[in-house]
């Protein structure tokens, strides 16, 4: 189901397909879509079973168990043996060592360690390849597009892990590929939000990794519940933009369902006098988060799910000012809507 999931990327969410590979480029059993919008490429693949069974049968596995997320995360780099040999050396655990493909166009070189349970992390070098993308790609034909990308970058990548995952996953790729820990949120008495949460960041924000965990088998959290339907792994992915309204507008043009938050969230807004500069009606009637830390803000919008599956999400973020931080006192300030909403039901029901 690559194709049709490439046509809602492109036809709701803005993205444009650069490069395709699959039966009619002589790939039979994979089809992939290179897909683009600003800085993002996603490469999205579906396989089905042929009686050659070559590649297939590894992602048919995932889709299988998963059916729509992120199986590989790559990074760019130009000496693919030395970074794959440093982090083995380091603890990663290995998933393909080092491997060339050539082709007309030039060679790439990639290898892959493992992430939680089934993703990968690829060190993949493509500076000595002119192609569209990588061996076996080509350009489909291309279209006009009306409007230009609605989101610029990747802002961050999420997971729901389980209990006592996310120091181990920390560690591990603070020496595989050099994160650092940005920021957290621990357990103490005034932590409500029944979640442990570790921030990871490469050098240069290139990659930033959001690890959520439950805080208790107790509490029930919802990522408690989301590993108990779906299993721990990748959970979303933040997509930049330098005007979440215009791209909420987009999106509701184009019929994508949104996620919205309650009124007393926007009465929590309204009351902090810290942000009058901001139109909070507008806020509320797109269904935009707010937080601010000195004179910087973060606004962000979820997406529900594009597939039948509740788990994998994009999330949209819109970063004023330089804000440096993953809103995680909008966690509590939500928690807190919640509460009211739930007052203001039950008074409604007496
Ligand atoms: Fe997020």
């Amino acid at each position: 189901m690559a194709k049709p999931l490439a046509y809602w990327h492109v036809e709701a969410l803005g993205f444009t397909v650069e490069a395709y590979k699959g039966m009619e480029t002589g790939h039979p059993g994979i089809a992939s879509y290179l897909l683009g919008s600003g800085n993002i490429r996603l490469v999205l693949t579906s396989a089905y079973p042929t009686l050659l069974r070559q590649k297939e049968d590894e992602i048919l596995h995932f889709i299988h168990n998963y059916y729509a997320g992120v199986k590989r995360i790559v990074l760019r780099t130009q000496n693919v043996q030395q970074v794959f040999a440093e982090a083995l050396v380091k603890g990663a655990i290995p998933v393909r060592f080092p491997v060339k493909q050539e082709d007309e166009n030039g060679m790439i070189e990639q290898a892959a360690i493992r992430l939680y349970d089934h993703a990968e992390i690829v060190f993949l070098d493509r500076e000595h390849y002119n192609g569209v993308f990588l061996p076996g790609y080509t350009s489909p034909t291309p279209v006009q597009k009306d409007a230009g990308p609605l989101f610029t970058d990747i802002d961050h990548i999420a997971s729901e892990l389980r209990m006592n995952e996310i120091s181990f996953w920390t560690n591990y790729l603070q020496s595989a590929i050099g994160t650092r820990l940005i920021q957290q949120i621990t357990r103490s008495a005034d932590n409500k939000t029944g979640l442990l949460l570790n921030i990871n960041q490469l050098p240069g924000k290139t990659l930033t990794m959001v690890m959520a965990e439950p805080e208790s088998a107790e509490a029930r959290s919802k990522v408690q519940q989301n590993i108990d339907n779906y299993g721990p792994g990748i959970h979303h992915l933040a997509f930049d933009t330098d005007d979440i309204l215009s791209t909420v507008k987009a999106l509701k043009e184009h019929h994508v369902e949104l996620v919205n938050f309650p009124p007393s969230y926007y009465e929590l807004l309204r009351a902090d006098p810290g942000l009058s500069g901001f139109d909070i009606n507008e806020l509320e009637k797109n269904g935009i988060l707010l937080d601010k830390e000195g004179d910087s803000y973060l606004l962000q919008k979820f997406i529900k799910p594009f597939g039948d599956r509740p788990f994998f999400i994009y999330e949209i973020v819109q970063r004023i000012n330089g804000y440096n931080g993953f809103a995680l006192k909008n966690i509590n300030v939500l928690k807190k809507a919640e509460e009211m909403e739930l007052m203001r039901m039950a008074t409604e029901l007496n």
